[in-house]
């Protein structure tokens, strides 16, 4: 063996060493449809990475009464209302500098740039179970319950990059808590769709506002 062929085969040992062990120890970030990873100060519209599922994600007045359900839009016409994270902090997680939003991350998601007639909180909340259906569907509002555990959602991968599915499990916010967790899907009723848990998981995109 040449010793030009042995350098470049040691070198490419050393590289594809050097690589892995980066992709093991680089924590995932989660990103969006432009492939950049979602960071705190940014706004993005969350919608069905398969179209017929509906449009983006926006607020739902499911039966004439406060507070607002989560939803998607009928149509994918360019409405509906972008939303901002809000990671959960505690000593163990805090980074002053990292506003990148991670898989798995502990997080509040609030509806921004809202005009509603509901006086309340735009942020996620998970709300009762509906014993109807058996799901549990994601309405808006603040949880003053311990931690508020209710407004904390997280963002769970798929099989496909890019692709993800939104998660109702704080364990971050509360390690010793057992919830029983669940996966937001849709529930069609009364030509609205809405957004629950404990049904068929829904793969979503996240697209930044104004890109
Ligand atoms: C609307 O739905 C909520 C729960 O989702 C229920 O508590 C309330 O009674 C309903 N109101 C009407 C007018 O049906
Ligand atoms: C919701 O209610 C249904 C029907 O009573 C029940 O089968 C289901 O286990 C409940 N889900 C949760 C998460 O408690």
């Amino acid at each position: 063996m040449s010793m030009k062929l042995f350098a470049s085969l040691t070198l490419l040992v050393w590289f594809s060493t050097a690589t892995s062990s980066l992709a093991q120890s680089n924590p995932r970030y989660v990103i969006d449809t432009h492939g950049d990873s979602l960071e705190t100060d940014e706004i993005y519209y969350i919608r069905p990475a398969i179209t017929d599922n509906g449009g983006r994600f926006t607020l739902i007045d499911r039966n004439g009464s406060c507070p607002l359900h989560v939803g998607l839009e009928n149509t994918d016409m360019p409405q509906g209302y972008p939303v901002r994270f809000t990671l959960f902090v505690n000593n163990n997680n805090y980074d002053d500098n990292d506003d990148d939003v991670m898989v798995n991350n502990d997080l509040k998601v609030t509806f921004v740039e809202v005009f509603s007639t509901c006086v309340q909180s735009t942020e996620w909340k998970l709300g009762s179970n509906d014993t109807n259906i058996g799901r549990r569907f994601i309405i808006t509002g603040v949880d003053d319950g311990i931690q508020s555990a209710l407004n904390y959602f997280r963002i769970v991968e798929t099989e496909s990059s890019g692709i993800y599915n939104i998660r109702w499990c704080p364990t971050q916010v509360c390690p010793t808590c057992r919830f029983i967790c669940g996966n937001g899907g849709i529930v069609r009723e009364n030509g609205k769709i809405l957004f629950a848990l404990d049904g068929t998981p829904l793969p979503v995109v996240f697209q930044k506002k104004d890109d």
